[in-house]
C-alpha cells in the first residue's frame, strides 16, 4: 500500500479528492488530515468514513506535535495539500486566520516533510493552489503561468505565501513539489457561503440573492470532479518543480451565472420568476474584477480535458442541494448563522 495524505480532506474539493482516489487507485491508502473547522465535514465523507484504505485524522495542520507522529508513523509518499481556510469575505473579516491556516500550516507541513524526507525521490508536496494569486485582470486577457503574483485580498496574500514557502523549499532543500492554480469550483458538498451554493439556498428558500456591485465581476468556474481528475493526473505524471494552470476556459459575469442558476432552477423545480429575487448589494472591499485562465498545454498534452459542461454541472448541482436538505441543515447551523448575520446583515 502506498500512503498519501489529502490535508483538507473534509472540505469541498478535499472529499471528492478522496473519494476520486479511493474509487480509481486501488494501491493508495487515504489518510484525511483536517481540523474540521466550520468548512470542514465529516458529513462529507460518510460514504467512505468506514472505507478499509481510508483513515480519518482530526488535526490542525499547524500543530507540528501532532502532525509529527502521524507523519512518522505513516510516512507519506504524497501530500496532497488543500487544507486553508478558503473564503474570501471570511479573510476580509479575520484576517489571521488564514495566516495561521494557510502560511503556518503550510510551513508547518513543509518543515516536517523537510525532517523526514530523506531524499527520496518518490516524495511529492502536492500544493492545491488558487488563480486568486494573480491578481485581478481588467480586459480580456488570460492569467497564463507566466503571469507574476500579485495577490490583493489577504485571503489571495496568505495562499501567494504558501506557494512560495512550497517553492523556496523545493528550490533550497530539494523537496519535490508541484504547484496548481485553479479557479472558482462548484459541485455538490460546497460550503453554502460560496456563490453558487448560496444562490441555490436562497432560491430554495425564496430569500433575495445578494449580488455584490453591478454583478460584471468574472469568475473562470470549473466542475469539481474535472478539478480533481486534473489534481490526480498531475500528481502521477506531472512534471516535479513546475506549476499548472487547472481551467475550463468558462469566464462568466457573476450576474450571468445568477440568472442562469434563478432559469434552471425555475425550469427544474416549476417554480417562476426567481429573478426578482436579485439585489444588488455593497460590494466587496477590493473586489478583484476578473479572472481567467489560460490552462497549461502539458495538462492537456497528458489527456485532460474538462468533461463537465457548465449548464449540465449546474443542473446536477442544483439537483443535489435539492435532495440534500439534512446536509444543508447540519452545516449551517450554529456558526453559519453568525457568520451570515455579520457579512450580509446590513447589506439588504
Ligand atoms: P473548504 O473551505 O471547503 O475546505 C477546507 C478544509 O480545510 C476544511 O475541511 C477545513 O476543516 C480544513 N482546514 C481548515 N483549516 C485547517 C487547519 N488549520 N488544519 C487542518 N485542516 C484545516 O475549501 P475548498 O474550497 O475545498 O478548497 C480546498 C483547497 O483548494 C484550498 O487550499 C483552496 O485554497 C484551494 N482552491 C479552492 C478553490 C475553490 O473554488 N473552492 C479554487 C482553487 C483552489
Ligand atoms: O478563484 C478561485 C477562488 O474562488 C478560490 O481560491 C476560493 O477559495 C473560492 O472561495 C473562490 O473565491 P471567490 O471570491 O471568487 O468565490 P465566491 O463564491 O465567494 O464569489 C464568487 C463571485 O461572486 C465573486 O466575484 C464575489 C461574488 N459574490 C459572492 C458572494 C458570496 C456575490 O456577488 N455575492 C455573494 O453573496
Amino acid at each position: 500500500m502506498i500512503r498519501v495524505w489529502v490535508t483538507g480532506g473534509a472540505g469541498f474539493i478535499g472529499s471528492h479528492l478522496v473519494r476520486y482516489l479511493l474509487e480509481t487507485q486501488p494501491s493508495l491508502e487515504i489518510h484525511t488530515v483536517d481540523a474540521l473547522t466550520y468548512a470542514g465535514n465529516l458529513h462529507n465523507l460518510s460514504d467512505v468514513l468506514d472505507h478499509p484504505r481510508h483513515k480519518f485524522h482530526r488535526i490542525d495542520i499547524a500543530d507540528r506535535e501532532s502532525i509529527e507522529p502521524l507523519w512518522s508513523q505513516t510516512k507519506p509518499k504524497v501530500i496532497f495539500h488543500l487544507a486553508a481556510e478558503s473564503h474570501v469575505d471570511r479573510s476580509i473579516l479575520s484576517p489571521l486566520d488564514f495566516v495561521h491556516t494557510n502560511i503556518v500550516g503550510t510551513a508547518t507541513l513543509l518543515e516536517v516533510a523537510r525532517r523526514h524526507w530523506n531524499g527520496c525521490s518518490d516524495v511529492l508536496f502536492y500544493q492545491v493552489s488558487t488563480d486568486e494569486v494573480y491578481g485581478s485582470l481588467e480586459g480580456e486577457e488570460y492569467f497564463t503561468e507566466q503571469s507574476p503574483y500579485h495577490p490583493r485580498s489577504p485571503y489571495a496574500a496568505s495562499k501567494a505565501a504558501a506557494d512560495h514557502l512550497v517553492r523556496a523549499y523545493g528550490h533550497t532543500y530539494g523537496i519535490p513539489y508541484l504547484i496548481s492554480n485553479c479557479g472558482n469550483n462548484y459541485g455538490p458538498y460546497q460550503f453554502p457561503e460560496k456563490l453558487i451554493p448560496l444562490v441555490i439556498t436562497h432560491l430554495m428558500e425564496r430569500k433575495p440573492i445578494p449580488v455584490y456591485g453591478n454583478g460584471l465581476n468574472v469568475r473562470d468556474w470549473i466542475h469539481v470532479l474535472d478539478h480533481v481528475r486534473a489534481i490526480a493526473l498531475l500528481a502521477e505524471r506531472g512534471k516535479r518543480g513546475r506549476t499548472y494552470l487547472i481551467g475550463a476556459k468558462n469566464p462568466r459575469p457573476n450576474l450571468e451565472v445568477v440568472k442562469l442558476l434563478c432559469t434552471l432552477y425555475d425550469e427544474m423545480t416549476g417554480s417562476r420568476g426567481s429573478e426578482a429575487l436579485i439585489r444588488f448589494v455593497k460590494d466587496r472591499p477590493g473586489h478583484d474584477f476578473r479572472y481567467a485562465i489560460q490552462p497549461s498545454t502539458h495538462l492537456f498534452e497528458l489527456g485532460w480535458r474538462p468533461q463537465v459542461p457548465f449548464e449540465e454541472g449546474l443542473r446536477q448541482t442544483i439537483q443535489w442541494y435539492l435532495t440534500h436538505k439534512e446536509w444543508l441543515e447540519a452545516v449551517r447551523s450554529g456558526e453559519y448563522q453568525r457568520y451570515y448575520q455579520l457579512q450580509y446583515g446590513d447589506r439588504f
